[in-house]
């Protein structure tokens, strides 16, 4: 056996696998299938295996040893399996064997593109590892499964007819030009104009992220390296022309699904691109209201992505602008939006939280701590402290201040500590009258919602998530300072001291 495995290391350090002579599909492989059932544990976040196995994030791997590269019905293979295909690739125990050492280095090198990329994140350095799971793999070369061909259309282009002659490719153009958190872009409150293509333009990072004081780093997923991603705001009636770029230096597939947008899951369907692609979408914002957007490529990696911080909020305000329960307009001074994000950072043996060093290493592990429907850390604007001291949002008294509240996932209950919402809208639909003096309000997960408030004193307010366990010690709270002088006929202290007889 031995002499074996030196030849198999011997292809896997060469890396020369094309020259490889084809090995058979039910050759034996010089790895243990038991140790490998056990590993493949760690794979089925995206890959199902036996008899009932459907597609997920990743294709179902029945039969894969020998199986020709990107043919299992239904699953929507990269631009890079698709073009591998094309060329005829075969999957044989070696080239697997190959693949798991680095997806994207296989593909770039069986293709001879530099820039073809895998929608596989996973690399397993170890060969006896990739040994083992290939062993397994090899086991389930007759194991069948019926393939599930609905449900699954990805088509990535809803293109107007050719000859269509679009009255909105003559509407005025604007470039919207997106601000980081927790500023909103500049913008008019309402507009007398008609409807115009608003242009935006997005860019995903993954990127290192320090979540606490504590120097707690992930591998954050970013539109345009925010975490909350950056606000949008349109009026209602506008089109939104949104590109999506994935550079080729980052390693997952992304897309974006607006909740203001009708059809094809949110634009999801039509923006799902593979690292060192782009995709432009055009859509009408039909609806006013706050909407969250986040990235939703699909099964388990949709809370993956979310939970490491792909989500932003797109603000469309009715055009005549915001408007009390009368229909008495409503403006503001100063706009703020608070983006909360939890993440479920995994931790070691000993507690302590693990570190990764690339994006989509951490898969595995943090499935396993989503599990637990238990966060690390809860959040406003990527990490403990994002908003508070010298970071703490700015008034003055008399000022009327809007505040959008943003959770991509879970619940959360904005409070702001001596203060009020004069105006709230809960669920972010201006089209609905709404709510007045509300002490705390409730942003359900999947969502964002709007509060007007006008500071009558100064100094130091707490805006916090009211679950106070969640402010406290996982994160959930804000400042806002206030500048300006007190009203003692609102508040003023009237005996501090010792007990009275
Ligand atoms: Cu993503």
């Amino acid at each position: 056996m031995a002499t074996v495995k030196m030849s198999w290391s011997a292809v896997a350090l060469v890396g020369l696998f094309i020259s490889v002579a084809p090995v058979s599909a039910f050759a034996e492989v010089p790895g243990n299938p038991d140790r490998g059932k056990a590993l493949f544990k760690q794979c089925s976040a995206c890959h199902q295996v036996g008899e009932t196995a459907q597609n997920a994030f990743g294709p179902v791997l029945n039969g894969v040893v020998g199986r020709k590269a990107a043919t299992y019905p239904g699953y929507n293979y990269s631009f890079a399996l698709q073009d591998a295909n094309k060329k005829g690739l075969v999957w044989t125990d070696a080239l697997i064997v190959q693949w798991l050492h680095g997806p994207s280095d296989f593909v770039r090198l069986y293709l001879g593109n530099t820039k073809a990329h895998s929608k596989m994140p996973i690399m397993v350095e170890d060969l006896q590892a990739r040994l083992d799971v290939v062993a397994y793999l090899s086991t389930l070369a007759h194991v069948t499964s019926n393939p599930d061909t609905a449900g699954h259309d990805m088509s990535l282009m809803v293109a107007a007819p050719k000859d269509m002659n679009d009255p909105v490719d003559k509407l005025e153009r604007v470039k919207l030009e997106l601000v980081a958190p927790p500023l909103l872009p500049q913008h008019e409150q309402a507009t007398t104009a008609g409807p115009k293509v608003v242009v935006v333009e997005l860019t995903v990072q993954e990127k290192k992220w320090v979540l606490d004081n504590d120097g707690t780093e992930i591998m954050a997923l970013t539109y345009n390296g925010s975490i909350p991603a950056p606000a949008m705001v349109v009026h209602e009636g506008d089109y939104v022309e949104l590109t999506l770029k994935n550079p080729s230096t980052n390693l997952m597939e992304h897309n974006i699904d607006l909740h203001a947008v009708t059809g094809k899951l949110g634009g999801a369907a039509l923006t799902t691109v593979t690292p060192g692609n782009q995709a432009t979408i055009r859509f009408k914002a039909i609806k006013s209201g706050t909407f969250l957007y986040h990235c939703a490529p699909e099964g388990i990696m949709t809370p993956y992505h979310v939970t490491h911080g792909m989500t932003g909020v797109i603000v469309v305000l009715p055009r005549q602008g915001l408007t009390d329960e009368k229909g008495n307009p409503l403006t503001y001074d100063r706009a703020y939006y608070v983006g909360e994000n939890e993440f479920y950072v995994p931790r070691d043996a000993a507690g302590k939280f693990k570190r990764y060093t690339f994006s989509g290493e951490d898969l595995n592990d943090w499935v396993n701590s989503m599990h637990s429907l238990t966060p690390s850390h809860i959040v406003f604007n990527g990490r403990v402290g994002a908003l508070t001291g010298s970071n703490a949002m700015k008034a003055k008294v008399g000022e009327r201040v809007l505040f959008i509240h943003m959770q991509g996932n879970r619940d959360t209950r904005p409070h702001l500590i001596g203060g009020h919402g004069d105006y709230v809208w809960e669920t972010g639909t201006f089209a609905s009258p709404p709510l007045k003096d509300v002490q705390t309000w409730f942003v359900r997960g999947g969502a964002a919602g709007a509060a007007l408030y006008t500071f009558k004193q100064p100094g130091l307010y707490v805006y916090l998530n009211h679950n106070l366990i969640e402010a406290v010690e996982f994160g959930a709270a804000g400042h806002v300072m206030v500048e300006g002088d007190w009203n003692f006929d609102l508040l003023k202290s009237t005996y501090h001291g010792p007990l009275k007889e």
